[in-house]
């Protein structure tokens, strides 16, 4: 599949199911695996003049900015995605901005204009190039000293696990290597019972890591597995037993 089929199908698909992904609360898995461990990898936000960059419906853009974010731009590809955003925004108004947008381009803004970049699972949506030409803009508009922290599938995951709820990549077999750069279906289930409908360009951790590295980023990365800890099961042990003691994640930080 070409780069503009890519690119298309995931519009597409987040064009579809925007109405899916509104929640006030968490509500799929990786609302309690994830995104509250990458929120917290963001602090200190007080002050800072953030992007998230594939938004969507700004789930994570209204975190920031509820945690003192002095300004939020999310931007996302999806139409329908940005337009459930502004909905939320003009409900509850907490001064987002946002914009159709795609992440290999950030032209509109200015070298070191930005002191945190944040992106929660775009990079699945990215091919290894698109990967690394998001990577250099990030790496051009961050100030020195500015932060981007993002969150990506544990590119293991999918190659260690059946394609079972609450949680999988469809890769069909072995192939962590030669299935670089391919695009496979996924689902990840909310606490519900429904499921969102995801989708995973394969990448693994070198590729990750050169694209960083090419990008210009040479300071040391933090980086997290994150995974169902004693917590969750406590929460909903039907829910994240089954996942337990299985990389589901890796959230980033590096610094400029
Ligand atoms: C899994 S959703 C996550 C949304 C949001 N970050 C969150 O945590 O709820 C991935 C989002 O990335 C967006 N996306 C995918 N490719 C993109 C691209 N090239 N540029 C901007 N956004 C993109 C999709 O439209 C979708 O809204």
């Amino acid at each position: 599949m070409s780069t503009l089929n890519h690119k298309s199908s995931t519009r597409n698909l987040y064009n579809r199911t925007a109405s899916e992904w509104i929640r006030g609360e968490p509500s799929s898995l990786s609302d309690f695996t994830a995104r509250p461990f990458v929120l917290e990898l963001c602090e200190p936000v007080a002050g800072l003049r953030v992007l998230d960059i594939g938004c969507g419906e700004g789930y994570c853009s209204r975190e920031l900015r509820r945690r003192g974010a002095a300004q939020v731009h999310g931007i996302d590809l999806s139409q329908g995605m940005i337009a459930a955003a502004s909905l939320q925004e003009a409900e509850d108004a907490l001064g987002i901005s946002y914009e159709v947008g795609c992440a290999t381009d950030l032209k509109q803004f200015d070298n070191g204009e930005i002191d945190l970049v944040v992106a929660v699972f775009l990079f699945n949506y990215l091919t290894i190039a698109q990967t690394q030409e998001c990577m250099a803009e990030v790496a051009r508009i961050l100030r020195p000293g500015g932060r981007f922290v993002f969150s990506v599938p544990h590119p293991s995951f999918p190659y260690m696990r059946e394609a079972a709820y609450p949680f999988y990549f469809q890769v069909d077999g072995t192939g962590y290597f030669s299935k670089r750069d391919q695009q496979f279906p996924g689902r990840i289930w909310k606490r519900d019972g429904s499921w969102l409908n995801v989708q995973l360009i394969h990448k693994t951790l070198e590729d990750y890591f050169n694209a960083l590295k090419n990008a210009g980023f040479n300071t040391m990365p933090i980086l997290q597995e994150l995974r169902v800890t004693p917590e969750h099961i406590a929460i909903d042990e039907s829910f994240f037993n089954s996942l337990l003691d299985q990389p589901l994640h890796l959230a980033i930080q590096v610094s400029r």
